[in-house]
């Protein structure tokens, strides 16, 4: 199981303190959330702060872009460390253009859905892609509670995966905790992402431990 520990929930008045306990935990990738206010009801950060993060961060940037017409600002991301890049399917009229813009500028490409999006709608890039971000809550905080239809999503994306012989990765997003973590791994989830659940606890080094051994 991939871990990704999401900054979002991190303490942004000591960011370089969170991420030097990430870099000494087992998780494996960094989670951004970049959050534009309309897209999602929320505005998190952008360049400065994350050109900050990649100083820091001895582990992949898994960057989860929650903004409308992402394309503008593929390559500024790339630019400022991004190794994973997901857009969102709900925020592109030219879905496979963006995927293209991402890989071409040579990250890994992925695509994040919402709760009310159906999977099928990705049969068509599965092959293209790395990664699928589904959504376990709506998109915009943190330390939501996690919908329980996400199972059902991840085993139809399962299928969907093995039927277009793409390699993408299962990533689940929101809500993701110790209890639930089992069962998404049965599902087939491939990294879980988790903000409250690490940056909430008492010993988050122990809990990225346990995550890992889902
Ligand atoms: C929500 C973000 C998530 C969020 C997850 O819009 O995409 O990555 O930080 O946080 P938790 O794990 O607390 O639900
Ligand atoms: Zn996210």
């Amino acid at each position: 199981m991939i871990i990704a520990p999401s900054l979002l929930s991190a303490n942004f008045a000591n960011l370089e303190q969170d991420i030097h306990m990430i870099n000494n935990s087992v998780a494996d990738w960094f989670h951004i959330d970049v959050m534009d206010g309309v897209f999602v009801p929320n505005i998190s950060f952008g360049f400065p702060v994350m050109k900050a993060i990649h100083k820091h961060a001895q582990k992949p940037l898994d960057v989860h872009l929650m903004i409308v017409d992402p394309d503008r600002y593929i390559p500024a991301f790339r630019d400022a460390g991004a190794d994973v890049i997901s857009v969102h399917l709900e925020a592109c009229t030219h879905l496979h253009r963006s995927i293209q813009l991402i890989k071409n500028g040579g990250a890994k490409a992925g695509v994040a859905v919402n709760p009310h999006t159906s999977v099928s709608l990705l049969k068509d890039v599965l092959a293209d892609i790395d990664l699928v971000c589904l959504m376990s809550v709506n998109p915009g905080f943190g330390g939501q509670k996690f919908i329980q239809n996400t199972y059902q999503k991840v085993r139809e994306l399962k299928q969907l995966i093995i039927e277009t012989k793409s390699n993408a990765l299962i990533e689940i997003d929101g809500g993701v905790d110790l209890k639930n973590a089992p069962m998404l791994k049965d599902a087939g989830a491939d990294v879980l992402v988790a903000g409250n659940t690490v940056f909430g606890a008492a010993d988050p080094v122990a809990t990225v431990g346990m995550l890992k051994k889902v």
